[in-house]
């Protein structure tokens, strides 16, 4: 194959085209991407289950304790048993999201306690043996009367590989006088991003980082709307000290505590520079249940006092809320979605007055955000949409489905933007179900995304989903990285990689390219910066090797380097089992003649020409 790269002209590419799709699915919230890493630390889930997450350290029971709430979100509160003989090392462990992860760095840790005692209590990281990692030691002086809260950094030398780590609590039975003592909340840190509290792991943030994309869709996703609609994601109730959330029941299976809440989104995007397209509640749950006309208008208010809280100046009753919560400066937010996937599950029918009711609200308050529909099946659209207004379509494929799709927007009105909100390749060619991404399937989207990419002119933003899992506690697979509680386990899928060198290697212009061969089984897209770096994507969907070749007439350059995702079509990465990611190598040839590459069977790859 031989392309030749004009360097005349070309279309604006969205600046915005790579970015993430985020909601708590998979444990990729609680027990992933947020800080907190104990399991069940307000028993907020409410079942006798949630004692599981912890074992009983020296002669004492424990239980659940709703005698004894910490506030009226937190109810339920853990009772350890002083035993009869009133002394030695008792206390209590907490097992984390299958195993506390020990990894070194400053670590900080917290609980809240009632009962009689006035001593030491050592917290520490613990092997499922009994062998202490690191300790700290509280002087810990509490009453019968109300709960008390302790907090240390706790500074961890050592990183574990094991998956049954523990956190734990030990004091002196014998200086404890009541018959028990109350914990409440505990809470434990790794190092967070930005050092933030009640932060985002560091490690986790800098591996998403590494990706180069530029906007956050946030929090839904299924999550967003809910099973029914008491349990739709309320951002009222995500807001303030965690002691005051009481968490609901997410769509994933799981009780989220959201710890992970309204504020915390907005710092995630804001520490790592990047947009937020955040989604509204739009009146509609996966069970069905819509809400309509005059019956939505409390509703409408919610997302506009939501804003409010997120937009408004310290004059505004939601903005004097947030700055209470020490945020007084406002943020930004660029794009608001109106609802997740509302052609679907009973939505269709309703939207288009549920979309125009909250978009005439929004619109009128804040004409410079950008609103999205969340579909673009015209049946359940407004027969007119507003100007500006981008639509969103997501898919789950085979890969030979997504090969198919290639030229999907070629045609497409240049008066209609979109955004692919989700997408990734879920099962093979025979429609088996996927575990985990391979090349196979992560070059079938590098074939799409050249087709995105050829068109971001008018396809505006695309994100992967889902983004993260926590291995073994995972609702849907495959997702775009994950990780275990073992010290290096978070891994980048295959698709990982082909978004990483999608995002990271992208000009602002697309380039147009001459070819003696048509597309298939070798797809490109080429774009070049203001600077003159041209960017060639190539994928090559097919089981032989193909030679490219790629001329830039008229330019020249000073290096040109492969980027090159290669290997077994069918072979996955998994946690300590990485064996495909991105080389790269320097390629000689000349803009004139041309550098040739070989790119093997299901080869995903990035040609770089800097002047
Ligand atoms: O990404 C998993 C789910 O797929 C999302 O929650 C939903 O929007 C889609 O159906």
């Amino acid at each position: 194959v031989t392309l030749s790269v004009s360097t005349a002209g070309g279309n604006a590419s969205s600046p915005l085209l790579y970015g993430y799709m985020f909601e708590d699915i998979n444990y990729s919230g609680d027990g992933g991407i947020h800080g907190q890493v104990l399991k069940d630390n307000g028993f907020q889930a409410g079942t006798a289950a949630t004692l599981n997450a912890y074992a009983a350290v020296g002669g004492t029971t424990l239980s659940i304790d709703t005698a004894n709430p910490l506030t009226t979100a937190i109810t339920r509160t853990l009772k350890v048993a002083n035993p009869s003989a009133n002394s030695g090392t008792v206390g209590f462990a907490n097992k984390g999201y299958n195993g506390v992860p020990v990894i070194a760095g400053t670590y900080t840790t917290s609980f809240w306690v009632k009962g009689t005692y006035s001593g030491n209590v050592a917290v520490s990281l613990a092997a499922s043996n009994g062998t202490i990692y690191n300790t700290v030691t509280i002087k810990v002086q509490s009453t019968s009367k109300q709960f008390t809260e302790f907090g240390a950094t706790l500074p961890v030398t050592y990183s574990s590989t094991a998956l049954d780590n523990v956190w734990q609590v030990t004091y002196d039975a014998a200086l404890a006088t009541d018959s028990s003592l109350n914990f409440a909340l505990p809470q434990l840190f790794p190092a967070t991003f930005k050092g933030r509290s009640n932060g985002l792991r560091a490690d986790v943030v800098n591996f998403l980082g590494d990706i180069g994309g530029t906007f956050l869709r946030w929090p839904g996703g299924n999550n967003l709307e809910g099973n029914t609609i008491a349990t739709r994601w309320a951002w009222n109730e995500t807001i303030g000290p965690v002691q005051n959330r009481p968490g609901h029941l997410g769509t994933w299976t799981y009780y989220n505590t959201d710890a992970l809440g309204l504020l915390e989104y907005l710092y995630w995007t804001q520490d790592m520079g990047i947009k937020n397209v955040m989604a509204v509640w739009a009146g509609h749950a996966l069970n069905g249940d819509v809400v309509t006309g005059a019956a939505l208008d409390p509703y409408v208010d919610d997302i506009l006092n939501e804003l409010e809280f997120i937009l408004g100046d310290t004059s505004t009753q939601y903005g004097a809320l947030r700055a209470s919560y020490g945020q007084v400066e406002p943020f930004t937010i660029d794009f608001i979605e109106i609802g997740n996937e509302e052609n679907l599950a009973g939505g269709c029918a309703s939207y288009a007055s549920r979309f125009t009711q909250i978009y005439n609200a929004i619109h009128a308050a804040y004409p410079d955000i950008t609103i999205i529909a969340s579909t673009t099946d015209t049946a359940c659209l407004p027969s007119t949409l507003p100007a500006g207004v981008w639509t969103d379509i997501h898919y789950y494929l085979q890969p030979n489905q997504f090969v198919k799709l290639f030229n999907e927007w070629d045609n497409w009105s240049r008066d209609w933007p979109i955004f692919v909100g989700e997408y990734a390749s879920t099962s093979d060619n025979s429609g088996a179900k996927t575990y985990w991404s391979d090349l196979i399937g992560s070059c079938s989207e590098a074939v799409y995304m050249i087709g995105l990419e050829r068109n971001s002119d008018i396809v505006k933003m695309a994100s992967f989903a889902p983004l993260l899992e926590h291995f073994d506690l995972a609702q849907w697979s495959p997702d775009l990285f994950g990780l275990d509680s073992s010290a290096g386990s978070l891994t980048g899928s295959t698709s990982y990689y082909v978004q990483k060198l999608f995002a990271s290697n992208k000009g602002s212009t697309i380039k147009a390219v001459t070819s003696d061969s048509a597309f298939g089984p070798v797809y490109w897209v080429a774009s070049a910066t203001d600077a003159g770096t041209y960017y060639v994507k190539l994928a090559n969907y097919g089981t032989t090797t193909q030679s490219v070749t790629v001329k830039v007439p008229g330019a020249s350059f000073g290096s040109a380097s492969l980027i090159l995702l290669s290997g077994n079509p069918t072979t996955s990465n998994y946690p300590h089992s990485v064996s495909i990611t991105p080389t790269t190598t320097s390629v000689s040839g000349s803009a004139s003649a041309g550098y040739t590459v070989s790119l093997p069977q299901y080869a995903v790859a990035v040609l770089v020409l800097k002047k």
